[in-house]
């Protein structure tokens, strides 16, 4: 026997780029994200011990450190649209009998819902079809998508066969041109038909979905049952008969239950202070959060929900005030990149270190809402102003704005030696970016 080492702690290739993806997104989260891209590995391997959900993370931690926004940004990586998940927002379940709305009334109910009948109520929200139905409208989109290009390829192919046609029918026809036109046909032929076999594949494969009970102490404990019947079972019943398989779901819970616990634990404060974050090593915070989030769970929920929620916890950490400054950072340009060079609208926007303080600035002060706070500040303090400066008509498509400060407010300036760009290509560009 000749025995080579290997690595079990690599990841296949489809769950690093998860990983690599939720990375640009969710800043310093680093360990919660791989335990994602982790479960997502799960999915083609062979060897399986479980009976339940693909995958049941519980995301613990403080209030607007990303918890929320990492199963968005799995719904985008998956389905390309950070709203193909369905939420069910714990605040919204507080009462026991709200719970029909995701398995439906009981017959005989107001609001019963009968599948063949097409004068039906509305379907229950967990019900099959409507967990699935983000990855069947990006199976409907993507075979679309697949499909013109495939009309596309087989013009061109007309094309080249006509001109092949015409060219054997000359006297003296050039040979080399014959010859080429000969590959490409052949190289276009081997490419519909890859292309017709991936469309025709793709009807069959069975894709996930992702289902996020969020802020789920808020909720009745009517739902804690039902999650209970959803992890240990992987499936659960609707009251027409059905039932919904979670099989190929990532079921996402996030709380930040212990928040208190966390901060005391933490801060020895009332709150979770950012600038303490930093001066304990990661691992003992995370284990803190881990511990209080363990303590919560046993005083909030029944113990067969505790156990099995037991090793899968994934805990976010709070954010420090450097990390913070990151985040805004990062938020801006990404605005800058997403919003305002690629838009129907562009811009160049300058936004000067002293202006991309003052954001920040504006939006400390708050740090048990985390990363929140930016986004609100962001908001009121450069969107908002440069909607109004474009639909007030100061602002022209492909003009120069430089944002800068003075002592406390942010101010907008418009550099006039740049000429604004022509109008009809800014309205060809917006359909463009429309059609998309
Ligand atoms: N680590 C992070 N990196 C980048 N952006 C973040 C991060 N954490 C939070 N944000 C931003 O802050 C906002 C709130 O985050 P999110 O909704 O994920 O909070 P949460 O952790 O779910 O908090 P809560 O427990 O209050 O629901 C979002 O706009 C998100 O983009
Ligand atoms: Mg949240």
């Amino acid at each position: 026997m000749t025995l080579q080492r290997l690595d079990a702690s690599q990841r296949p290739t489809h769950a690093q780029q998860l990983f690599e993806f939720l990375k640009q997104r969710i800043y310093f989260q680093e360990r919660a994200l791989v335990e994602v891209a982790n479960a997502l590995a799960v999915k083609d391997a062979p060897f399986h011990v479980r009976n339940g959900p693909l995958a049941v993370l519980f995301f613990a931690g403080p209030s607007g450190v990303g918890k929320t926004e990492t199963a968005h940004a799995l719904a985008e990586f998956l389905f390309q649209d950070r709203n193909a998940c369905t939420i069910i927002n714990g605040s919204e379940y507080s009462q026991g009998h709200e719970i029909a709305r995701l398995i439906g009334a009981p017959p005989g109910y107001i609001g019963y819902y009968e599948p063949d009948d097409d004068k039906s109520n509305a379907p229950p929200l967990l019900e099959q079809n409507m967990i699935d139905k983000p990855a069947f409208d990006f199976i409907k989109k993507s075979t679309r998508i697949v499909g013109e290009k495939m009309d596309q390829d087989e013009e061109e192919l007309k094309r080249l066969k006509d001109e092949l046609a015409l060219l054997l029918r000359q006297e003296k026809p050039d040979m080399q041109r014959i010859e080429e036109i000969k590959r490409k046909i052949k190289e276009g032929e081997e490419y519909v038909n890859l292309i017709t076999h991936l469309a025709s594949q793709q009807e069959g494969i069975c894709h996930h979905s992702v289902v996020v009970f969020d802020e789920i102490e808020k909720a009745h404990e009517n739902l804690h049952r039902l999650l209970l019947q959803i992890i240990s079972e992987g499936r659960l019943g609707m009251s027409h008969g059905a039932y919904t398989s979670f099989s190929d779901s990532f079921v996402i819970i996030t709380s930040n239950i212990g928040s208190r616990e966390i901060a005391k634990t933490i801060t020895g404060e009332s709150v979770v202070g950012y600038k303490t974050a930093d001066t304990r090593s990661a691992h003992a915070i995370d284990q803190d959060i881990y511990n209080a989030t363990m303590k919560e769970l046993r005083r909030f929920f029944p113990p067969e929900l505790v156990g099995r929620l037991q090793g899968r916890v994934v805990v976010f950490r709070p954010l420090s005030e450097d990390q913070l400054r990151a985040i805004a950072e990062g938020k801006l340009n990404a605005f800058i990149g997403n919003n305002v060079v690629n838009s129907p609208f562009p811009l160049e926007l300058i936004i000067d270190d002293s202006a991309k303080e003052l954001i920040f600035q504006k939006s400390l002060g708050h740090p048990e809402y985390g990363a929140r706070p930016l986004e609100e500040k962001i908001r009121s303090h450069l969107i908002d102003p440069l909607n109004r400066l474009v639909t007030s008509g100061q602002v022209r498509p492909g003009a120069r704005i430089v944002v800068k400060t003075d002592s406390d407010d942010v101010l907008f300036f418009l550099d006039t030696e740049v000429q604004p760009i022509d109008e009809e290509l800014v309205r060809k560009i917006g359909e463009k970016i429309a059609s998309h």
